[in-house]
């Protein structure tokens, strides 16, 4: 190991517990979270449907004695659980490579609205909602990672449940959350953020017609994360992002594994049977 990667290494280490105490300031001070949904045939793409693909290419033992193991993989760029790049829905702003690191990693809120998505499976999520939010947790920081936790994770990768539709094959009769355009105005106006994200398959709901919220977040450079798993294991404030995408040069949008980094001495995990209300699997359509 190199001096500079130990350092770096540090840095990053010590950069997690911001908020924590120098006692608190070690690896194994907070568990990792993986907020990440499976790629492989069964991954569900939007708008377009095309499958993810893994061709074996070789598998098995080399006359020299010993196991090797190589695939090819095909994939949507908007695939599963994948980053949008602001560029995918506005002129000019930035395609994937050309997203700086320091937003790919950001303080994480949890905005909780299942309650509200229970009763209305196009609810989008308001301005309403994050004042809440903040009077619980206190203003949204620089640099934040905001999610809508709808509970929708558990229907994935049901096609039928997640786009909640019978005819999955027509896009217009998708009925999913999202967010509001309102609330994305008023997250661009006075707080300072580098990605919205949502455990459904678009930041826009299933109703809409014109993105308007993927317009306005990639007017910002702001970038989306879509298809979030394990949002229940994430306090609603506290936890550290991390969102490395591949440097997909002139991406529009790339497949990732998103990671929460939870400070152990926080607020305690919540448990996988609260994940949904009443901890049952959601009635289709
Ligand atoms: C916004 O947040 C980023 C990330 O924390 C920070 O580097 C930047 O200075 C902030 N910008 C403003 C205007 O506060
Ligand atoms: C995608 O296409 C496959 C094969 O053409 C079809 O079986 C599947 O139902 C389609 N899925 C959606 C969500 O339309
Ligand atoms: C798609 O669904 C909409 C709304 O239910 C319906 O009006 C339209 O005819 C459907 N399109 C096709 C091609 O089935």
């Amino acid at each position: 190991m190199d001096a500079m990667f130990v350092m770096g290494l540090a840095l990053v280490i010590t950069g997690i517990c911001v908020k924590g105490t120098a006692a608190s300031c070690s690896p194994g001070d907070y568990r990792v979270v993986d907020l990440s949904h499976n790629l492989d045939r069964n991954s569900l793409s939007f708008p377009f449907n095309v499958s993810f693909e893994l061709s074996i290419l070789f598998r098995g033992l080399e006359p020299e004695g010993y196991w090797f193991e190589l695939n090819k993989i095909s994939t949507l760029e908007h695939m599963g659980t994948h980053l949008d790049a602001p560029g995918h829905t506005f002129k000019g702003s930035w395609r994937v490579h050309q997203i700086p690191v320091d937003r790919l990693v950001g303080p994480g809120v949890v905005i909780d609205v299942r309650a509200q998505v229970a009763k209305n499976s196009d609810y989008r999520l308001s301005v309403l909602d994050i004042e809440r939010w903040e009077r619980l947790y206190g203003a949204i920081p620089n640099g934040a990672i905001v999610f809508m936790w709808s509970g929708w994770d558990v229907r994935y990768p049901d096609k039928f449940l997640t786009f909640n539709s019978i005819t999955p094959g027509n896009i217009s009769t998708f009925h999913f959350p999202g967010f509001h355009p309102d609330a994305v105005r008023w997250l661009l106006r006075y707080r300072n953020i580098s990605m919205i994200g949502v455990d459904t398959p678009s930041t826009d709901y299933g109703q809409s017609k014109n993105l308007e919220v993927h317009q306005l977040t990639g007017g910002a450079n702001v970038m989306g994360l879509e298809n979030v798993n394990n949002l229940c294991q994430v306090p609603p404030s506290g936890a550290t992002i991390v969102v490395p995408p591949m440097k997909v040069f002139d991406g529009s949008g790339v497949p990732v594994r998103i990671l929460a980094l939870v400070d152990k001495a926080g607020q305690p995990s919540r448990r996988c049977p609260d994940c949904t209300l009443g901890g049952r699997r959601p009635y289709p359509y």
